[in-house]
């Protein structure tokens, strides 16, 4: 994430039901039949998070992040809940690491947001993969063509099951979600094609988005099929899935979502982003992740004898830190043999050691794990507040 200059963010674990009523939309899976929603003693309806877009929109909205900065960029890594049955990669707890772009409408977004998500699955090597890629144009133009979905499958009304006639009815687009083969089957006969209903700047918009990714030598297939199972995406959706799942293969999905900050009382600013399953992640990944450090680069390991130096280490140990240096120090009083292994074992670019041979002296012995050149400081020079910083630093370059 710091690789593209996204920031975390945290929201709670539940919210108002509403706010996923009004986000994701009624009449979607996770509205009608998946939400953990309770009441709570004051008469409150709240909700599990199902999902997180809504709720960092309403976190955006609510701390004005907009006049802050004209784009924000932000991610997540959080729980989430959703009452399906429980099958290979579909949990009721599950873990999504996402991210929202908010504040552009530009084509160089939505290439940005596909760029992280499939590098992402690329790093964590989960073998072939396949981005699917949609757009379902502005929702100003979808009028007409909702109309004409109705018209045209309404007339198989009683071959479908009461759940998507119920769908057709109240929110058409919705019918592409049936998991019913029967339905499925009608409606790839005799749904009329969305693409034909798209305007010309949506239509640009797409293609610019796919000049993008060409540039970036990201492969990915059109399909217009691709209308994902939330209410409040426009223009752009995506998905990347893997041929190392079974039948729940997407491991993420997203897309662009232009209207959902003003229709959850925002002004009107664009967004588009994506949202991984990690359970399906793992599952996919056979290797460890390459280019991921597994662990935090550590500065400095403190080695100490604790007769008679424990107090000035402790003291030591907290002055670098404030300086800014990371610092392990020893804190089961084994061997300095042993405190020196556990100082390689951590990857530490310094030890610092302080025996009774160096508290007697008043100096610390600095040593560069990597080339073992060695060097005396003297204590007070580290401690004197004035010059401490920089005679610090100037100890450390050996
Ligand atoms: P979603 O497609 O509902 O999109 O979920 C994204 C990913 O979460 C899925 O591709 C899948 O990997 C994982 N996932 C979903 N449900 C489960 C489950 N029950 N068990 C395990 N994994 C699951 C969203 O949630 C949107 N908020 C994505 C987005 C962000 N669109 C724009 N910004």
């Amino acid at each position: 994430m710091a690789l593209y200059g996204y920031q975390e963010i945290r929201t709670p674990a539940f919210e108002a039901t509403e706010l996923f009523r009004r986000g994701v939309g009624e009449g979607t899976d996770i509205v009608n039949k998946e939400m953990y929603t309770f009441t709570d003693l004051g008469g409150k309806e709240l909700t599990l998070c199902p999902e997180l877009t809504a709720p960092v929109i309403r976190a955006y909205i609510e701390n004005n992040m907009g006049a802050v900065t004209p784009i924000s960029r932000l991610y997540y890594i959080d729980s989430l809940f959703r009452q399906e049955r429980p099958q290979k990669g579909r949990l009721r707890q599950f873990h999504q690491f996402g991210a929202e772009a908010i504040g552009s409408p530009y084509p160089e977004q939505d290439v940005e947001i596909i760029a992280l998500a499939f590098e992402l699955c690329v790093s964590f090597a989960v073998g072939k993969v396949r981005v699917r890629l949609n757009t379902l144009g502005s929702p100003a133009h979808r009028g007409t063509y909702l109309e004409d979905l109705r018209g045209a499958l309404t007339r198989y009304g009683d071959q479908l099951s009461e759940l998507d006639r119920y769908r057709l009815e109240n929110n058409p687009l919705r019918i592409f979600d049936s998991k019913d083969t029967h339905t499925q089957k009608i409606v790839a006969q005799y749904a009329p094609p969305l693409w034909d209903y798209i305007s010309n700047e949506d239509r640009e918009h797409f293609q610019s988005v796919r000049n993008g990714l060409e540039a970036l030598k990201i492969p990915f297939e059109q399909d217009p099929s691709l209308v994902r199972g939330l209410d409040y995406y426009t223009r752009t959706t995506f998905e990347i899935t893997s041929e190392r799942l079974g039948a729940q293969d997407a491991i993420c999905g997203g897309g662009r979502y232009d209207d959902l900050v003003e229709e959850l009382g925002g002004k009107s600013v664009p967004a588009v982003g994506f949202a991984t399953g990690i359970e399906r992640l793992l599952l996919a990944a056979h290797e460890r992740p390459k280019e991921v450090p597994l662990r935090q680069p550590l500065d400095i390991f403190l080695v100490f004898e604790p007769e008679p130096a424990s107090a000035t280490a402790i003291r030591l140990a907290q002055r670098l830190r404030q300086n800014g240096y990371s610092v392990v120090m020893e804190t089961l009083r084994r061997s300095i043999k042993a405190q020196f292994r556990e100082a390689n074992r951590l990857g530490a670019h310094w030890t610092l050691i302080l025996g009774g041979k160096e508290m007697a002296a008043g100096r610390v012995e600095i040593k560069e794990m990597l080339t073992g050149t060695q060097k005396t400081v003297s204590l007070e020079s580290i401690f004197s507040s004035s010059r401490g910083y920089k005679q610090i630093l100037k100890s450390f370059s050996l």
